[in-house]
């Protein structure tokens, strides 16, 4: 888990272009049915990605976490699969996916929040 601080900003900052590309295509086309979407992937995508990383620069005992491997791969992998479903859901199709996506998005949430409270009574 050493870069697991610039490899969580690097991440965002693929979504964030992914989320910009969105929100001009969006803007150009004057048809704005995926803006919900546009807006997850670039919070969810790029601002909560940013924020963990810069999370675990500022405070490194965080790479030293047991749950920091599952934080960081479960949060990973769950933002596609929420952020594809949420296209779905959003253009009438399956929820399923963004049903199992959010709540693995949310897991990697709560985790992030368990490592950074014991983290504060350590300091
Ligand atoms: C190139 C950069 C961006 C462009 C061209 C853009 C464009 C847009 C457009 C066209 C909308 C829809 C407005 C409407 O429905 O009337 C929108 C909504 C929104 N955008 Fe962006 N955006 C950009 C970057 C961002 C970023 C960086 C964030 C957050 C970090 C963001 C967050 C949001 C949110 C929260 C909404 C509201 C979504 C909703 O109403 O469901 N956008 N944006």
């Amino acid at each position: 888990m050493k870069t697991v601080d610039i490899t969580y900003v690097a991440i965002g900052s693929l979504w964030l272009v992914v989320g910009m590309l969105l929100g001009i295509g969006m803007g150009a086309a004057h048809n704005f049915t995926l803006a919900p979407l546009h807006a997850h992937i670039n919070l969810i995508g790029f601002v909560s990605h940013a924020i963990f990383g810069m999370a675990y620069r500022h405070w490194p005992a965080l790479k030293d976490s047991a749950l920091a491997p599952y934080q960081f791969w479960i949060f990973v992998i769950a933002t596609p699969v929420t952020l594809i479903g949420l296209y779905f859901t959003v253009t009438g199709g399956p929820e399923l996916p963004t049903i199992v996506g959010s709540i693995a998005v949310l897991i990697g949430a709560v985790l992030f929040a368990v490592m950074i409270w014991t983290e504060r009574q350590r300091a």
